[in-house]
């Protein structure tokens, strides 16, 4: 009887454990969360992906005008950005869409080739400059915040050819530029972030196939650019801190990308680690450690393999004392993307063809889950609790910094009804506010993208947009998704409700925007 008696207590027990358990797992998304006070909200974009006018008014060509003209069926549906959501023109139209949503602020980036033509300071281009200080202004004019890229990816051809960031010289060639925007902008500009996700540019772009300028020099390419692009960011910050700060007290910083690696079993802890200080590291280290400098894992596998492999010195270059002191704390804030995270494990024989590369120097391979759930790209399955681990593992390893979401999104294929990417949201969301809860500093939180727009080689098959942009129409209609009404309730009740179901019929702009 009592043996009996055990075992039901034993079951109740057991089922009462597994109640609760589930309503903790679950808990969040049964109550309505606040946003912490003065916690800000926008969206982004980038001038190649959305202002079309490839030559209009005297813009010179960059890196993508030149890929996508001369190699167009690299990108996945042979399109291009000549004219892509022309913004350049109907820019009035994305001001309003930003009212609809009722943004807090709109980051969205310059053409260093619309500005100055000749990619140098001896022709500044009157067009160009106008354009950037009509969006400006519209936005002001409905007290939306500008927070304004100077480079996302579309460096002028013209320099490239000459090496583009391979080229130490590009630190001057950077820095006249920028100093040109702060002149022109700088009254009315109050955030800026000098480079939109270094290691894309870098690691995509020079050292692999992915991104332009598709140089595919592995093992090299990608370390001399790191190395110019940290020396040029960081002068450019000293400047703005010593001329420009005093006069107009903005905020200047750099926007990395992020993905949060898992190790695939605890023998794998240190790999996974490695992983994220080649990718993130990479960048983070020199920046907002206290040391400064390469991370030392990597300084350390970098040259060992460079000397295995004949090499007369290590691949990575480095830095002068003068360099680390000038890079070290070099940005007002951590500027973070985020999208996905990866699981690693070890793996030393990447190196098929016996050929230097920077997946062969850290010799961790990694993958996705087959469980978590997908979206149109390959690279972005939905992982919240990995977004969470990675707000942590900032605030730990680089001094609680003030860390700004300057981008999160899910693709689709496209249409209105877009219960993923409001599901993706709202998860994402919820972590934050998790992280936020548990000491992280996280300040604002940025939706890529205010709508649709050329997705660098997957062209406009991969749709990332609140609004949707219908490129059949000849005004390129841009309509709201029902995550574009999702994202206007989360911004004006400052709560996140995992039930609240939108009324899609209108979208319109609320009183004070
Ligand atoms: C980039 C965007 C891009 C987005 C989605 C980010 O890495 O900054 O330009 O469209 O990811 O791929």
């Amino acid at each position: 009887m009592l043996y009996k008696f055990n075992i039901v207590l034993l079951l109740l027990v057991s089922l009462f454990l597994c109640s609760t358990n589930a309503k903790i797992i679950d808990g969040a998304k049964h109550s309505i969360r606040q946003f912490p006070k003065g916690f800000l909200f926008g969206t982004a974009t980038a001038s190649y992906q959305v202002e079309g006018a490839w030559d209009s008014d005297g813009k010179a060509e960059n890196i993508w005008d030149y890929l996508t003209h001369n190699d167009p069926c690299r990108i996945k549906d042979c399109s291009n950005g000549d004219i892509a959501n022309d913004s350049y023109n109907k820019y009035k139209r994305d001001v309003e869409m930003m009212r609809e949503l009722g943004l807090d602020f709109y980051r969205f980036s310059l053409s260093w080739s619309r500005i100055l033509p000749t990619s140098f300071p001896d022709k500044i281009n009157e067009a160009g400059v106008q354009y950037y200080n009509n969006l400006i202004d519209e936005l002001l004019k409905y007290n939306i915040e500008p927070i304004v890229t100077l480079y996302h990816w579309d460096l002028p051809q013209k320099l490239q050819e000459l090496g583009g960031w391979t080229n130490p010289h590009i630190v001057d060639w950077y820095v006249d530029y920028a100093r040109i925007i702060f002149e022109n902008f700088g009254d009315r500009v109050k955030y800026w972030i000098t480079m939109n996700e270094p290691r894309e540019i870098c690691y995509q772009g020079y050292g692999d196939t992915t991104m332009a300028p598709a140089l595919n020099i592995k093992g090299i390419g990608e370390y001399l650019c790191a190395k110019n692009l940290l020396v040029a960011h960081a002068k450019v910050y000293r400047i703005y801190e010593e001329e420009f700060k005093p006069k107009y007290g903005g905020l200047i910083g750099i926007t990395l990308s992020g993905s949060w690696t898992e190790p695939e079993s605890e023998k794998y802890a240190e790999a996974a680690d490695d992983v994220i200080q080649f990718e993130i590291g990479i960048y983070a280290h020199p920046i907002f450690s206290e040391a400064g400098d390469f991370p030392p894992i990597m300084k350390e596998k970098v040259a060992k393999k460079s000397a295995t492999q004949g090499f007369y010195r290590s691949r990575l270059p480095e830095f002068t004392k003068e360099e680390i002191e000038m890079i070290r704390g070099s940005s007002d804030f951590f500027g973070l993307n985020h999208y996905s995270s990866n699981v690693a494990y070890k793996n030393e024989s990447i190196n098929f063809f016996d050929e230097p590369s920077s997946n062969d120097d850290l010799g961790v391979a990694s993958y996705k889950s087959p469980d978590w759930s997908s979206s149109a790209s390959s690279w972005l399955k939905s992982v919240p609790w990995g977004f969470y681990k990675l707000l942590k593992y900032i605030t730990n390893n680089y001094n609680d910094p003030n860390i700004i979401i300057t981008e999160n999104g899910f693709s689709t294929y496209g249409g209105l009804e877009d219960d993923d990417r409001i599901t993706y949201f709202r998860d994402y969301l919820d972590a934050m506010l998790d992280a936020i809860e548990d000491g992280c500093n996280v300040t604002a939180y940025t939706a890529w993208s205010l709508m649709d727009n050329f997705e660098w080689m997957q062209g406009y098959v991969e749709r990332f947009g609140l609004y949707e942009v219908d490129y059949s129409s000849p005004d390129l209609t841009r309509t709201p998704r029902k995550s574009a009404f999702v994202y206007k309730n989360i911004i004006s009740t400052r709560s996140l409700n995992h039930h609240y179901e939108p009324d899609t019929t209108v979208m319109s702009i609320d009183e004070g925007h």
